[in-house]
């Protein structure tokens, strides 16, 4: 296929993308710290030591740096931020300081998040996501925090994926609500925090459409919060946000998930500064639900398809709607097979460029992940990173594709296919 030359906008962000809980190690106080190690819980492995980004930030920031990215989004950790409720560390704020700090120092523009999926118990202990008063906790935080932080942020987003739970249940990928009188290791896990097991509700582990309207109601706080706090930064939400997409008769059920994941997002999002976009595939919607991928089709090691058209889609789906400009927040793939992340991230890149030259205002790109990280239910098996860590010793390598993108960050610019139409 013909290709040629584009160039990026000027200032256009690029970066990688990682979470506290996934990369820092020892998130002790955490709601899924508690879960990964409660028997039977659907964790295969605990977290640990990570990638022990903790005390390992610099050399991390340093190498980003040296690749050739501008930019770095990472989270702050509200389990280590407020230990206990009201209880705010300084020395944890301090902390994440340096880090902002260690950023400007290797002119990496920081991408600060301020959930990504994980709580302090306490906080799941009392209603968690479930529960409304949970959104004026968080604006609470976010604005001790930004009063500590906000001159060194960068971009803000308030909550990773607040449509996470709504969209995979919609998928049927989880239930309605995961019910500790049904689940023994939901209930276990409360009763170690002496919390009552009815009212225990980390995030995806809660009543999903609950949690949907309390993380809609905890971004307005919290984007007031932080807009009115100290530096100025832009602010907005990110978002899951598959490339769903009817076979015939699933037009109507490919709508309503739509309208009740997707949509009811972008209008809550239009009088912010972006929406951050993070697209993986693309999700086949019959009549009775989410279809598997077909057989002999490519698939990921998350088991699903090997689809980087799905990110052009998704951009153009959200800034229809939201009318406002776009962050890709999150695009990856994980993969053992470094040649095809590159591929994936070739034609991710020419659909981010296709919605360029239509004129949409796409304002960065972040791979997820710079390391190979903790993935949730999955341990450490399956490997997103542009970087892998040895789990003894914590040395990183790069892999040929963090030089390849880095060198493209650095260019600002790639080859793309001619003919987009
Ligand atoms: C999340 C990350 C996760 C990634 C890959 C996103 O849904 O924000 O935490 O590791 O996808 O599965």
């Amino acid at each position: 296929m013909p290709t040629e030359r584009f160039t990026f906008p000027a200032n256009f962000l690029w970066g990688t993308a990682t979470a506290a809980h996934q990369v820092e190690g020892n998130n002790v106080n955490s709601d899924y710290w508690l879960l990964e190690h409660t028997a039977g819980s659907p964790y295969v492995e605990p977290s640990g030591d990570a990638c022990d980004q903790y005390h390992y930030y610099a050399d991390d920031i340093a190498m980003l740096a040296r690749l050739g990215f501008n930019s770095y989004r990472f989270s702050i950790e509200w389990a280590r931020v407020e230990p206990e409720p009201g209880h705010f560390s300084r020395a944890v704020l301090d902390h994440y300081r340096r880090v902002l700090a260690c950023c400007h120092e290797n002119k990496i523009t920081p991408v600060v998040t301020f959930h990504h999926f994980t709580s302090p118990r306490w906080v799941a202990g009392d209603g968690g996501w479930n529960d409304k008063k949970t959104a004026a906790l968080f604006a609470r935080y976010c604005e001790r925090a930004a009063a500590h932080l906000g001159d060194l942020i960068g971009v803000a987003c308030t909550i990773n994926e607040a449509n996470l739970g709504a969209y995979l249940y919609l998928l049927g990928v989880l239930p309605p609500r995961l019910d500790p009188a049904q689940l023994p290791w939901l209930a276990d896990a409360a009763r170690r925090i002496g919390a009552d097991p009815n009212r225990f509700a980390p995030y995806l582990m809660c009543d999903q459409m609950k949690a949907r309207d309390t993380m809609l109601e905890a971004h307005r706080l919290s984007f007031a919060a932080l807009k009115s706090s100290r530096g100025n930064f832009p602010v907005g939400i990110t978002l899951a946000l598959g490339d769903l997409q009817a076979v015939p008769g699933g037009e109507e059920r490919r709508d309503r998930m739509k309208a009740e994941c997707q949509d009811i997002f972008y209008e809550a999002a239009r009088d912010d500064d972006f929406i951050g976009v993070q697209t993986y595939t693309r999700d086949r919607i019959s009549a009775d639900g989410a279809l598997r991928p077909e057989p002999g089709v490519e698939t990921t090691m998350m088991h699903y398809e090997f689809w980087p058209e799905a990110l052009e889609a998704t951009i153009r789906q959200a800034s229809a709607v939201a009318k406002v400009p776009i962050i890709v927040t999150e695009s990856g793939i994980g993969t053992d097979k470094d040649d095809r992340r590159i591929e994936y991230v070739r034609r991710a890149l020419a659909g981010v460029a296709n919605c360029l030259r239509d004129g949409i205002d796409v304002r960065g790109y972040f791979y997820w992940s710079l390391l190979d990280n903790f993935e949730w239910n999955s341990g450490y098996r399956p490997t997103f990173g542009l970087v892998a860590v040895d789990r003894e010793t914590q040395n990183r390598s790069m892999k040929p594709s963090a030089k390849w993108l880095g060198d493209i960050a650095r260019a600002n610019a790639t080859a793309v296919p001619i003919d987009h139409t």
